[in-house]
């Protein structure tokens, strides 16, 4: 009677410590951890800088036909989805070439290409550019956007250009004189100062040293399924969507540097 209530007992708890190993297989401390969610890299980061490691395509802040008093959702999904994915790509591609310098942050590689092997030099450049530019360009636009400018910028561009007309005159003047491909831009230079610049393909003004507020792109990809060769048209109506608070926190990012 002793042995059988002894074998019971053993038969009982061997039943009970296999139940728990069962159960600690299913609740495995892996099991009740949730997946971890992948961060993309700084991609469009507010503060920092965009990630080369590898560059990634941000995703646009609003809907294709989101801006349409001043671009057409066809435009901007060929814009986004193709033009500045084929830069982000093409960056990507010729880095794999120069492990060392996917480091280094895209604005990096654009403020000094110089330092950079002469083979990919000019690849760097375009699609570097390219990618740092449409990322500014949709960040400083939205379906909220237009109207006077508002906060410290509206005051600096008074200070500056004597008022926002005359400043958007100057503007539209400087992105319509634009030969071929480029963009145009306010940036603040290395004394402070608004300016005026423009430049040719992809280039960024962080290259000469200047720190872009607000660029439009005058490349045609940006506006000719809509206004064709119109371009002035399109640079009048682009104001419709400037997103005045982006603009305000670069000013305040650029004075703080
Ligand atoms: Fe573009």
């Amino acid at each position: 009677m002793k042995n059988h209530l002894t074998r019971s007992i053993r038969f009982l708890v061997a039943g009970a410590a296999l139940l728990l190993l069962l159960i600690s297989c299913q609740t495995s401390p892996q099991a009740q951890i949730p997946a971890p969610t992948i961060q993309p890299t700084a991609v469009a980061s507010s503060e920092g800088e965009l990630s080369a490691n590898p560059a990634q395509l941000p995703p646009l802040p609003y809907d294709y036909g989101a801006l349409a008093t001043a671009i057409d959702a066809e435009t901007m999904k060929l814009h986004h989805d193709r033009h500045h994915a084929a830069y982000v790509e093409n960056l990507n591609a010729a880095l794999t070439q120069q492990p060392n310098l996917q480091n280094r942050s895209v604005e990096a590689l654009l403020r000094d290409l110089n330092s950079l092997p002469e083979a990919i030099r000019t690849t760097v450049q375009n699609n570097a550019g390219g990618h740092l530019n449409h990322t500014i360009f949709w960040q400083i636009m939205s379906p909220n956007g237009g109207g006077q400018p508002t906060g410290e910028i509206a005051q600096a561009i008074n200070q500056s250009f004597g008022s926002f007309d005359n400043f958007r005159k100057q503007f539209n003047q400087a992105g319509g004189d634009r030969f071929g491909s480029g963009w145009v831009w306010l940036v603040r230079n290395p004394q402070g100062q608004l300016q005026i610049t423009t430049t040719p393909n992809q280039d960024n003004p962080i290259t000469t040293g200047n720190f872009p507020l607000l660029g439009n792109d005058v490349w045609e990809h940006a506006y000719y399924l809509r206004y064709q060769n119109r371009r002035a048209e399109y640079l009048s109506n682009w104001w419709n969507v400037v997103n005045w608070q982006e603009v305000n926190r670069r000013w305040q990012r650029a004075s703080q540097r």
